[in-house]
C-alpha cells in the first residue's frame, strides 16, 4: 500500500483530487492534510470520508513538528502538494499570510520529506514530492494580434492543434517567472522551493503550472461561483476594470485528473503546464454564466444582464493568462475532456442544485460545525 499525502484536500482543488485518488487506487492510503481555513470545507468530502482508504488530518502545513510527525505515523511515499492561500484579492490586502503559507509552508513539506526520505535505506526510491502550481507565476500576455483581426483569432499551439486565442503568445514551461501579484509571488517562490529541493539534494520532485479551475466546491469568492450565487439572489456582479481580461479556463476534474497522469507518469524534475486552450474575456464569461444560470432558473435567458457593475480594477490586474499545455499532450498524452459548453452547464447546475453547500458557506457555519466535529480524530 502507498501512503500519499494529498496537502489542502479539503479546499477545491484538492478534494477533486482526494475523492478521484481515493475512488480510483483503493490500495492507496490518502491522508489529506489541511488546517481547514475559510477554504477549507469537509462537506467537500462528504461522499468518502468513511472509505477505509482515507484518513483527515487537520494540520498546519507551517508547524514543522506535526507534519514530521505525520510522516513518521503514515510512513508517506508520495506528497501531492496543494495547501494554499489561492486568492489574488486576498494577497493584496494580506500578503504576509500568503508568504507564510504558499513559502514557509511548502518549505515545511518539502524539509519534512527530506529529512524521512533521505534516512531510509531506499533514500529516494519510489519517492514523490508532486507540487500544484499555477500559471500566474509567468505574469501577464498581452491582447495581441498579429494578423489585425479582432481576437479571439485562430491560432495554431506548439502541439499543431488549432484553437482560439487573444494574442500570439503563450506561457510555455521554458518561459522566465515574472510574478506581479503578492499570490503569485508566493506561489513563484515556494516553485523555486521545490525545484531547489531537486538540484541540492536529489529529492524527486515534478512541478505543474495550470490555469484557471472552474467547477463545483469552489469557494464563492472566485469569479465563476460568486457570479452564479450573486445571479441566483439577484445581487450586484461587480466586474472589474472593463471585463477586458483573458483568463484561460479548465474544469477542475480535468485538473485532477491530469494530476493522477504526472504524479504517476510525469517525469522527476520535470514541469508541465496544464490548460485547455480555452481563453476568454471575463465579460464574455460572465454573460455565458448570466444566461445560464437564467435559463437553469426559469427565467427569460439574458434577464439579469443589468445585474453587472463595473467596479475599480484590481491592482496590478494581469491582462491574458493562456497556457500551452502541448507538452502535456504530447508526452503523457493527457487531453480536457470537457468542452467549455459542457463544463459550464454542469457547474450553474451543480451550484443551483446545492444551494445549501453553498448557504452553509455564505453564513459562515459550516466552519465551526466541522471543527467541532474533527476537533478531536
Ligand atoms: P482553495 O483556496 O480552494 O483551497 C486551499 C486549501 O488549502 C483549503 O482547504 C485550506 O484549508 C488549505 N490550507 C490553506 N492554508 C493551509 C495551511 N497553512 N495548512 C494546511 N492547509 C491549508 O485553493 P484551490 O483553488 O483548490 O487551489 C489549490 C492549489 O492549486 C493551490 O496551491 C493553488 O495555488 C493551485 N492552483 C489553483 C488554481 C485555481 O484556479 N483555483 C489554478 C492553478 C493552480
Ligand atoms: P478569480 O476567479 O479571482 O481568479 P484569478 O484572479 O486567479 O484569475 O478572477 C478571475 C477573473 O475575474 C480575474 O480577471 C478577475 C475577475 N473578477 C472580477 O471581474 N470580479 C470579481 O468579483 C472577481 C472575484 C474576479
Amino acid at each position: 500500500m502507498k501512503n500519499i499525502i494529498i496537502t489542502g484536500g479539503a479546499g477545491f482543488i484538492g478534494s477533486h483530487v482526494v475523492r478521484l485518488f481515493v475512488n480510483k487506487y483503493p490500495d492507496y492510503h490518502i491522508i489529506n492534510v489541511d488546517k481547514l481555513t475559510y477554504a477549507g470545507n469537509l462537506a467537500n468530502l462528504k461522499d468518502i470520508e468513511d472509505k477505509p482508504n482515507y484518513t483527515f488530518v487537520k494540520a498546519d502545513i507551517c508547524d514543522f513538528e506535526t507534519i514530521m510527525g505525520i510522516f513518521k505515523k503514515y510512513n508517506v511515499d508520495g506528497v501531492i502538494h496543494l495547501a494554499a492561500e489561492s486568492h489574488v484579492d486576498r494577497s493584496i490586502k494580506d500578503p504576509f499570510t500568503f508568504a507564510q503559507t504558499n513559502v514557509m509552508g511548502t518549505l515545511s513539506m518539502l524539509q519534512a520529506a527530506k529529512l524521512t526520505w533521505e534516512q531510509l535505506p531506499e533514500k529516494w526510491e519510489g519517492k514523490r514530492f508532486y507540487h500544484i502550481s499555477t500559471d500566474e507565476v509567468y505574469g501577464a500576455l498581452e491582447l495581441t494580434n498579429p494578423e489585425g483581426i479582432e481576437p479571439p483569432f485562430t491560432t495554431k499551439a506548439s502541439s499543431g492543434k488549432h484553437h482560439l486565442a487573444y494574442g500570439s503568445k503563450f506561457f510555455t514551461e521554458d518561459l522566465k517567472y515574472m510574478p506581479h501579484s503578492p499570490y503569485s509571488a508566493s506561489k513563484a517562490s515556494s516553485d523555486h522551493f521545490v525545484r531547489a529541493f531537486h538540484d541540492t539534494y536529489g529529492m524527486p520532485t515534478i512541478v505543474t503550472n495550470c490555469s484557471n479551475n472552474y467547477g463545483p466546491y469552489q469557494f464563492p469568492e472566485k469569479l465563476i461561483p460568486l457570479f452564479i450565487n450573486n445571479i441566483r439572489h439577484r445581487k450586484p456582479l461587480p466586474v472589474y476594470g472593463k471585463g477586458e481580461n483573458v483568463r484561460d479556463w479548465l474544469y477542475v476534474e480535468d485538473h485532477a485528473r491530469a494530476i493522477d497522469l504526472i504524479f504517476h507518469k510525469g517525469k522527476v524534475a520535470e514541469t508541465y503546464n496544464i490548460g485547455g486552450f480555452n481563453e476568454w474575456k471575463n465579460i464574455d464569461i460572465i454573460k455565458v454564466v448570466i444566461n445560464t444560470v437564467d435559463r437553469l432558473l426559469g427565467r427569460k435567458e439574458g434577464e439579469d444582464m443589468d445585474l453587472i457593475t463595473f467596479v475599480t480594477d484590481r491592482a496590478g490586474h494581469d491582462m491574458r493568462y493562456a497556457i500551452d499545455s502541448s507538452k502535456l499532450q504530447r508526452e503523457l498524452g493527457w487531453e480536457p475532456s470537457l468542452q467549455f459548453e459542457e463544463g459550464i452547464e454542469k457547474t450553474v447546475k451543480w451550484y443551483l442544485e446545492n444551494q445549501a453547500w453553498m448557504d452553509n458557506i455564505t453564513s459562515g457555519e459550516y466552519e465551526k460545525y466541522y471543527e467541532s466535529m474533527y476537533a478531536n480524530r
